[in-house]
């Protein structure tokens, strides 16, 4: 049955371009889930955006002696076309300094306001004398309370992903002149996190438990064990949303508080442009709201903004929360600022044709359940040994074959014998896994369910050897054939969610739309074949080519230069 889902991926930050930890993480599984649920006959709304406030983008703005606006306007744009590049399927990619959003998150912050969400606490919190600034979040930089790291951010370490308060670094300074810093008082708001404990253990602990991944509830229950506490929603600093009211000068909502609202003003946006009614995947308890993230933003996601919603009172809150874990390359974590990634925007330089081989490796191997390696090696290996040895020879010698013996027509197929049934029956099987699979977040298994199909065609051609009986045996080998183009149709629709470009490739090459049945998901279970005898196919057209060691060998030593 038809359902409305509202899926959301984490914002960026708009402080830099996209990378694979991203795609892995993130927008390609979120990418995966949306494309699968619309072929399969539901509403859907894919949901994204930029996140331009936070002290980040402040920080790299003072750097480049820019303004804030500017360093976001140059990324939005960059990161919009990456996604775009990529196939990642957004129905709405908006930004958080846009004038919908400030309206949003402010009225949004107005309500909290209004029904006695928040308590205004006064305190002393870091203050640079030499800049004339507070230092919030990152503007502090100190040894972690939990693990000893001695480069932690004010608001949360990277190295070993806990949230904290910059008042608990251990010898904290100024991110911006490394002086130490002074305290001085200032009021803010602060969400009274605590009068939601029992809703959310109730929500998540009990109600959840099993549900959703283990990586999530662990952290969850380990926030939850430790029992929340009020949390600050605003900053001392000039880039964000200022806080709506009076006497608040200076002042801006902290960026996890507007972030995430950033999710309902995007819908908003996309509501307007098409016509369409917002409410109806924000407010219907039926909709089944599904936020995509990495593993540092769980607390968000289902602590905080399910607090907030809650608070607000209008909302429906998650149903689940898929957060992934971290991909690492080359066997080292991934780093912006040691220059240790693979940044889209240059991978298509490299690879400019290869987007689907890239979404393909990082699938297969993404850090669904502990964090995962990427290396060009298995890049290389995964694209020549299954990408061109399996999918894309299957796919080829079947239209090849289709062409040298009845000149690109499909032929008529005889009776079926036990191998052909059986072929039919692993096919119809996986069809059924992968289904199963993505119902419940498995994108990994999904996948290489996906690239069994085609290993199940090329044995069916390796083991019927149409070409040593198409003298001795013509009839025989028109039923091959037949059952051949069955199997390449049913992988024309099945890898759209995985490899979009691909899909569409080997769709144009199966003249997709001439075929009497529509080639839906739903037909593919209803109907025992959708390709119609006679009609005649396209030219064989390659999906995939060989990558090179040297290839490989370029892009280790470009990664190696500054390193
Ligand atoms: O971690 C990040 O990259 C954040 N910009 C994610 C924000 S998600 C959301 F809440 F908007
Ligand atoms: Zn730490």
């Amino acid at each position: 049955m038809s359902k409305t889902y509202t899926i959301t991926a984490a914002l960026p930050y708009t402080n830099g371009p996209i990378h694979i930890g991203h795609l892995a993480g993130v927008y390609i599984p979120a990418d995966i889930f949306a494309r699968f649920l619309r072929l399969t006959g539901n509403d859907v709304i894919y949901i994204c955006g930029s996140d331009e406030h936070g002290v980040p983008i402040t920080i790299k703005a003072k750097k480049e002696k820019k303004t804030p606006q500017e360093i976001v306007d140059r990324y939005h744009q960059n990161i919009k076309d990456s996604f775009n590049e990529f196939g990642i399927s957004f129905d709405n990619y908006s930004r958080t300094s846009s004038k919908l959003h400030h309206e949003t998150a402010s009225d949004f912050f107005l309500k909290l306001m209004e029904n006695n969400s928040f308590e205004e606490i006064i305190s002393e919190q870091f203050y640079d004398e030499k800049e004339k600034q507070f230092l919030p979040d990152r503007f502090i930089i100190g040894t972690c309370p939990k693990c000893g790291f001695e480069e932690s951010y004010g608001d949360q370490c990277e190295s070993c992903g806990s949230s904290h308060n910059s008042n608990d670094l251990i010898d904290p300074k100024s991110s911006i002149s490394a002086n130490k810093p002074s305290l001085k008082s200032t009021k803010h708001w602060y969400l009274k996190l605590d009068n939601f404990q029992d809703f959310l253990e109730k929500w998540i602990l009990k109600e959840n438990k099993g549900l959703w991944k283990s990586n999530v509830y662990g952290q969850c229950k380990s926030w939850l064990d430790d029992g929340l506490k009020p949390r600050a929603v605003t900053r001392d600093l000039d880039w964000g949303v200022p806080v709506p009211i009076k006497n608040a000068d200076g002042k801006v909502l902290y960026v996890w508080f507007d972030a995430p609202i950033g999710y309902i003003s995007s819908t908003k946006e996309w509501a307007k442009e098409n016509n369409k009614d917002w409410k109806k995947y924000w407010k219907d308890d039926k909709t089944q709201l599904i936020h995509f993230i990495g593993k540092d933003n769980i607390v968000f996601h289902c602590i905080i903004f399910p607090s907030m919603l809650k608070a607000h009172g209008d909302f429906i809150i998650p149903k689940n929360v898929p957060a992934n874990e971290f991909l690492n390359l080359e066997g080292s974590k991934i780093s912006t600022s040691k220059n240790w990634a693979v940044w889209l925007p240059e991978y298509l330089k490299d690879f400019p044709d290869k987007q689907d081989v890239l979404r393909y490796v990082l699938t297969i191997n993404a850090p669904e359940n502990k964090d995962n390696d990427f290396t060009w090696k298995d890049f290389q290996n995964r694209n020549n040994g299954e990408l061109v040895a399996i999918l894309g020879n299957f796919i080829n010698r079947v239209v090849v074959l289709t062409k040298k013996y009845y000149q690109s027509s499909i032929p008529t197929k005889n009776k079926l014998i036990d191998i052909d049934k059986l072929t039919l029956e692993s096919v119809k099987n996986s069809v059924t896994n992968i289904e199963a699979l993505l119902n419940k977040f498995k994108f990994r298994d999904a996948c290489a369910e996906f690239m069994n199909i085609a290993r199940i065609g090329n044995k069916y051609l390796a083991d019927e050897e149409p070409w040593k009986i198409i003298k001795d045996n013509p009839e025989r080998v028109k039923t091959i054939i037949f059952i051949s183009l069955h199997i390449s149709s049913v992988l024309a629709i099945v890898s759209e969610p995985f490899l979009p470009f691909t899909a569409k490739k080997i769709k144009k090459m199966l003249v997709y739309g001439s075929h009497k049945v529509e080639w839906s998901w739903e037909n593919l279970k209803n109907f025992n074949f959708l390709i119609s005898e006679n009609i005649k196919i396209n030219e064989p057209e390659l999906l995939f080519s060989r990558i090179e060691d040297l290839e490989i060998k370029n892009q280790i030593d470009k990664l190696n230069k500054d390193n």
